[in-house]
């Protein structure tokens, strides 16, 4: 453990280097209750030291070495003793998830690098490292002109969807306050249509994924409202939110969206973390494993196929999901990236040496933009999870950043899901003193239609036919508190980005024709800060009315200080580099916290970690009754 102390020890010096310069540039003033915001989620977490992690992880690893079935009966009984998860849960998800477990664990240095990440996000404890430094390697220098943001010709309107997470055995009638970690669906006849008091109605309910209905009329709603759409975003998540599918399911949903999500006509398709099977995991290249990932992207491929070509659809089966696309007798090319092999619940991540570059991903994008650079493109960037959020490990989000720096003449958007609400990110050339002369970049992140996040939505984007700039966007909804929404969801227009913030700033940002900057979204967080009342609507929209609670305090400190990071060190969760206040913000809560914000699907190893880590001693005496002295 000494080793241990040593490297924690430089880490907190280099991390305090990094962090020194902060205070003076940080322009939110701290209006935080800690132990308002936290009551109710500490456990004894804080009584317990990222050595004691590091010291379960060798535990753990023991188990591991003894082979993936010893390893996976071990995760299933403790998840059952833990109540970790509903039964399901424990006999599903918490199976699956064992494979990439028992992989990583039983290869990994202890302590390391690696294990004090794994720590972090597993056992919420251990300080997240800084940043290893990594120059990402550029062809040639950024040029010293960038072409013409605007044309100002009549602009074009691109549709922006994301996270419609349908749920296939959806029952009208069925039990929408269940006890399952998924409801209304038929699970035990007691929920059926007959027994339960808590009906399911034919177009959604706000505690549940969306049924079929309801995706089809917003596809309907889409094709009504927008006919001229030049072509449509999809940002993924697909399949509903039961975390533990058999494959056989999650092909069966995926070419079952497919196939309804063609009524729109030219989608450009991106992955998202549940568009898999178990969530969230994706291994990396060449790991010699027993279970193989392929299905995954061959599935996709072939839906893809007629949207993105032949050429294209080959990239996606033999490159992990991703690839780049020039939209035909146009200049605009279109990046579609797998963020998922950048994101810290991917177990796979934890590889004994973490790459600099996962799968190659990085250099391929670099690749591509360059090509784009070489050819006069301008580039639309989409994914699945905001590269600045906590789900994404800090490393990559910070050499991602350097890549849009280096290419933002030739990026015209980047887009993303995931958080399902109403939200963006704003990229600077100093995270330090963050100015809208400093602004450059800005990251898109459009809501759900799943109606377990707020009212279900979708977003048209206007934009400049000829330099792909975004002008403004607007949202439409439905409102399921409509006495008609059962009958017949009503889509209309929610807000107008532009025409909603233009006029509050200074000078006030108006102008039909002029590009949404990061300078003005900076802006427009400017005013939030000032004004608590602006910023109480723009927390409304995020759910686009539905269920809006206050967001206050540490809440708001936080949400302002994520729409300005595309970095997640920098987004003042847990020990990131920004983040001040409040002082005794442990990570792991603030994790719970963020999850609570944003409406994710809780992963269910949670549970289970959470228990081990509640009763560290416990655990080892179980351990040593089960396999003696001989672990
Ligand atoms: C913070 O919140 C707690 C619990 O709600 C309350 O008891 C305490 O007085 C608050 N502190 C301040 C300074 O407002
Ligand atoms: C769910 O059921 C419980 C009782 O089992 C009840 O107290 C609660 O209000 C119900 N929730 C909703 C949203 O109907
Ligand atoms: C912050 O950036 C602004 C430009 O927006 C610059 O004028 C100012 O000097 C910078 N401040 C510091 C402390 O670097
Ligand atoms: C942002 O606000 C500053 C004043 O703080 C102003 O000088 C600048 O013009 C504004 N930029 C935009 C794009 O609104
Ligand atoms: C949705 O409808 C309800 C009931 O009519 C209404 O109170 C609410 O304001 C509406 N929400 C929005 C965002 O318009
Ligand atoms: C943080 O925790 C320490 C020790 O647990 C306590 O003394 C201090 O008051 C706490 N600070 C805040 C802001 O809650």
């Amino acid at each position: 453990m000494q080793f241990l102390t040593s490297l924690l020890v430089l880490w907190s010096v280099s991390l305090a280097a990094v962090a020194s310069p902060a205070p003076s540039s940080i322009t939110l003033q701290k209006p935080f209750n800690a132990t308002a915001t936290l009551e109710h989620l500490i456990d004894d977490v804080n009584k317990k030291t990222c050595s004691d992690c590091q010291d379960i992880l060798l535990w753990l690893q023991a188990v591991a070495r003894r082979g993936l079935d010893e390893f996976s009966k071990l995760w299933q009984d403790l998840c059952l003793e833990a109540q970790g998860d509903t039964v399901d849960g424990c006999n599903g998800r918490q199976l699956q998830d064992a494979v990439p477990l028992a992989y990583v664990l039983s290869n990994m240095d202890i302590p390391s690098h690696t294990s004090t990440i794994f720590c972090n996000v597993v056992f919420s404890q251990c300080d997240l490292p800084p940043v290893r430094p990594y120059k990402i390697p550029f062809p040639k220098p950024k040029p010293a002109k960038s072409l013409p943001r605007v044309s100002g010709k009549k602009p074009i309107n691109v549709v922006h969807i994301s996270d419609v997470h349908v749920d296939l055995e959806y029952v009208v009638g069925s039990n929408y306050n269940c006890s399952n970690g998924i409801c209304c669906r038929v699970t035990n006849p007691i929920d059926g249509p007959k027994f339960t008091q808590y009906a399911a109605g034919p177009f959604g309910n706000s505690h549940c994924d969306s049924p079929l209905s309801l995706e089809k009329s917003m596809y309907s709603a889409i094709n009504e409202i927008v006919p001229d759409k030049e072509f449509t975003l999809f940002t993924g998540d697909l399949i509903e939110g039961a975390t533990w599918l058999s494959e056989a399911e999650a092909v069966d949903d995926m070419n079952d969206v497919h196939l309804r999500q063609s009524t729109l006509g030219q989608v450009y398709p991106a992955f998202g973390n549940h568009d898999t099977d178990p969530v969230d995991q994706f291994p990396l290249e060449g790991l010699p494993l027993t279970r193989d990932w392929q299905w995954v992207y061959n599935t996709i491929s072939e839906n893809w196929k007629p949207w993105i070509g032949e050429e294209a659809a080959q990239t996606v089966k033999t490159n992990f999901g991703r690839y780049s696309i020039v939209r035909p007798d146009t200049k605009l090319r279109i990046i579609s990236m797998n963020t998922m092999f950048w994101m810290r619940v991917n177990f796979f991540m934890y590889l004994r040496e973490m790459p600099f570059d996962p799968n190659g991903q990085f250099a391929w994008l670099v690749e591509e933009l360059q090509k784009a650079e070489d050819n006069e493109e301008r580039v639309y960037i989409i994914g699945h999870v905001p590269m600045g959020r906590v789900d994404a490990l800090w490393d990559y989000s910070e050499y991602f950043d350097q890549i849009i720096q280096r290419y933002e003449g030739t990026i015209a958007g980047q887009f993303f899901g995931h958080t399902h609400h109403d939200q963006w990110e704003i990229a600077y050339t100093d995270y330090l003193n963050q100015t809208a002369a400093n602004a450059v970049g800005v990251s898109y992140i459009t809501n759900a239609l799943t109606p377990t996040s707020g009212n279900p939505t979708f977003r048209v984007y206007s934009v400049d036919p000829e330099t792909w700039s975004v002008l403004d966007y607007t949202t439409y909804f439905t409102n399921m508190s409509l006495a008609t929404f059962q009958e017949e969801p009503k889509w209309e227009k929610y807000y107008g980005f532009k025409e909603t913030y233009g006029p509050l700033v200074s000078p006030p940002y108006t102008d039909p024709s002029a590009e949404l900057t990061g300078a003005f979204m900076h802006n427009v967080t400017e005013v939030f800060v000032k004004d608590d009342a602006q910023f109480q609507a723009y927390n409304a929209r995020k759910t686009r009315g539905f269920g809006v609670t206050p967001c206050t305090g540490d809440c708001k400190y936080m949400e302002i200080c994520q729409l300005r990071s595309p970095q997640s060190q920098f987004n003042c969760i847990g020990n990131a580099v920004n983040a001040q206040e409040p002082a005794n913000f442990t990570k792991r809560e603030a994790e719970f916290y963020s999850h609570a914000v944003d409406d994710c699907h809780q992963a269910a190893w949670e549970g289970t970690a959470k228990a081990i880590r509640a009763d560290m001693s416990g655990f080892k005496r179980k351990l040593v009754r089960r396999y003696g002295d001989e672990l």
